[in-house]
């Protein structure tokens, strides 16, 4: 009876220990995403490239007349909550990139972390 009893309990252990096994490679971003040594240069740019953000916000007439194309405009929508809302697809705020995929939450967290850190331009 004992050793039944022990034998169910391991393999309960065994089968959630390979699920989250799986997981973690479905899903990458659950593992190693570091939000250290995040700068504005270094991180926050190439994200906003990468991400296509700077086909609609930069130039004379920018979308939704949110420019992300210098460090000042950043820091704006970095300030009021707006750049955080948007790509994380927060309630209340446009999604943003409009018509593109949703940046990963790793990414995402980066980016976060450097508006928490104070949006400074480093
Ligand atoms: C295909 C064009 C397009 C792309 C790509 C795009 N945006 Fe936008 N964005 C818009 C338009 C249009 C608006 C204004 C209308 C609206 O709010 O939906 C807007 C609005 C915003 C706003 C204001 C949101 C609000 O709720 O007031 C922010 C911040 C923003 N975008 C950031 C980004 C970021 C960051 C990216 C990249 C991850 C991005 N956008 C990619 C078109 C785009």
């Amino acid at each position: 009876m004992n050793r039944t009893l022990l034998i169910l309990i391991c393999t309960i252990g065994m089968i959630t220990g390979c699920y989250y096994d799986k997981e973690d490679i479905l899903n990458p971003d659950t593992g190693n995403c570091s939000t250290i040594n995040t700068t504005y240069q270094g991180t926050v740019v190439p994200l906003l490239q990468a991400s296509g953000c700077l086909n609609c916000h930069s130039g004379g007439a920018p979308s939704g007349n949110v420019s992300l194309a210098t460090y000042t405009s950043v820091k704006t929508v970095a300030q009021n909550g707006k750049l955080f809302g948007s790509i994380n697809h927060s309630p209340g705020f446009s999604p943003m990139p409009q018509g593109g995929n949703k940046m990963s939450s790793c990414n995402i967290s980066k980016i976060k972390a450097w508006i928490d850190a104070g949006s400074i331009n480093n």
